[in-house]
């Protein structure tokens, strides 16, 4: 008996070891206190080069103190509840669900409906839409949360090239007569790599093979477009797309996600996505501060572009050092290759006041380990400029 529960454990030790010893064990580190730009940890303040929090919301003590304030929670403490207590289909859901949906709604003008998280949204959505007699084909480097809704669904799944859209198209040529229906699946601003989908060619291909275009905007909602929609209305392109999907978790600086779809897909969705169904309801405090945010998103203009201006000037000081970067985003890739000298990259950072976790595989392809360094609209130029010098003299001492 003994021995037998022995073997069943052993497996799953020896696979903690094996990622101990390759550099890509992973583990929490619990932070205190967030404000604004800096992260400190045990008594030391750091820049946060790691977080999602692009237009400096979630941490932005002015605007959490405006909608606390604004909101006088006390008086009415039922209406920002901490718990929902049931899934939407059975009471969980509220008229602060709708207001939250038909604000996007007023800004999109198409039909919305929130998920729990995006990567609810994509585990749920893609394998209602995608069934059996389908085809998903998916650019390569998509985020694992794309990954596991296609590995959901029971439709087969092919990988096209990054960004390689000759590759999709031969792929449509190959087999979409095959299939009932193909499902185009894209991030418009991959995470990873910071670099950008060309969606004007994805909606040409979707036109041209009569397919269904799934963009996930995750990056960048909040940070593009004139009324920070995303890349779809940057490239004037929301109505052309099947699905647009959005979080609420990065740039917005809260937590859950939402699709942007037709009403059919909406009333298809209500009724076929599983993780919309059987779960509990976003908490009416989540709800408020994601409507509350949405209502401020027309105005962060100022927010954007201080953004855009970091982004290229900190792009042109890494060029400028020789160093290569990829992308063209405010998510800046540094590939550094090795796991273990990308630890000691990220380690130099930190001993001089930045905090810029490294990235390895699985999240990225063996061999790519990166510093990824994500930019926040709340950083000034003089925050960062010092960063390519570390960077460069880090390779160098190695
Ligand atoms: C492209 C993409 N989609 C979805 C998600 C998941 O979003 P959420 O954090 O809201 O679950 C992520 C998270 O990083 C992402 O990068």
């Amino acid at each position: 008996m003994n021995r037998m529960k022995k073997d069943i454990y052993k497996k799953f030790t020896l696979e903690l070891d094996g990622l101990k010893e390759k550099d890509s064990f992973r583990s929490f580190k619990p932070y205190s206190e967030k404000e604004n730009k800096y992260i400190n940890i045990s008594g030391k303040k750091y820049l946060n080069l790691s977080s999602n929090d692009y237009l400096g919301l979630s941490s932005n003590k002015e605007i959490i103190k405006e909608f606390y304030v604004t909101n006088k929670f006390d008086e009415k403490c039922l209406k920002f509840r901490l718990g929902s207590a049931s899934s939407r289909l059975l009471t969980g859901d509220s008229f602060l669900h709708t207001e939250l949906e038909s604000e996007l709604k007023k800004l999109y003008s198409r039909e919305v409906l929130t998920f729990n998280s995006g990567y609810h949204a994509n585990i749920s959505i893609i394998p209602a839409i995608a069934s059996r007699s389908d085809l998903i084909l998916m650019d390569k480097l998509c985020h694992a949360s794309i990954i596991d809704g296609s590995r959901l669904s029971f439709a087969k799944s092919l990988n096209f090239n990054h960004l390689n859209y000759e590759n999709l198209e031969d792929l449509l040529k190959r087999h979409r007569d095959k299939y009932e229906n193909v499902m185009i699946v894209s991030e418009s601003l991959f995470s990873m790599d910071g670099d950008i989908a060309d969606i004007t060619k994805l909606v040409k291909l979707k036109k041209k093979y009569n397919c269904i275009l799934y963009i996930d905007e995750a990056h960048s909602v909040g940070v593009y477009g004139e009324n920070g929609l995303g890349l779809c209305e940057e490239e004037g392109l929301i109505n052309e797309i099947d699905f647009i999907i959005g979080t609420f978790g990065k740039a917005l600086g809260s937590y859950g996600a939402f699709a942007v779809t037709s009403r059919m897909f909406k009333e298809y969705l209500v009724n076929k996505a599983r993780s919309l169904i059987f779960t509990t309801a976003l908490p009416p405090i989540i709800i408020n501060w994601s409507t509350f945010i949405i209502k401020k998103l027309l105005g962060l203009t100022a927010e954007r572009q201080k953004l855009f201006e970091i982004t290229k000037e900190l792009r042109r000081l890494f060029q400028e050092k020789g160093l290569e970067v990829i992308g063209s985003s405010h998510i800046i890739p540094v590939i550094i290759g090795l796991n273990d000298k990308t630890l000691k990259v990220a380690d130099r950072l930190k001993e001089k006041g930045f905090y810029c976790l490294p990235i390895r595989p699985p999240t990225v392809p063996e061999g790519t380990s990166r510093i990824r360094i994500s930019l926040t609209s709340n950083m000034n130029i003089d925050d960062i400029i010092k960063i390519p010098q570390i960077i460069s003299n880090a390779l160098k001492s190695d």
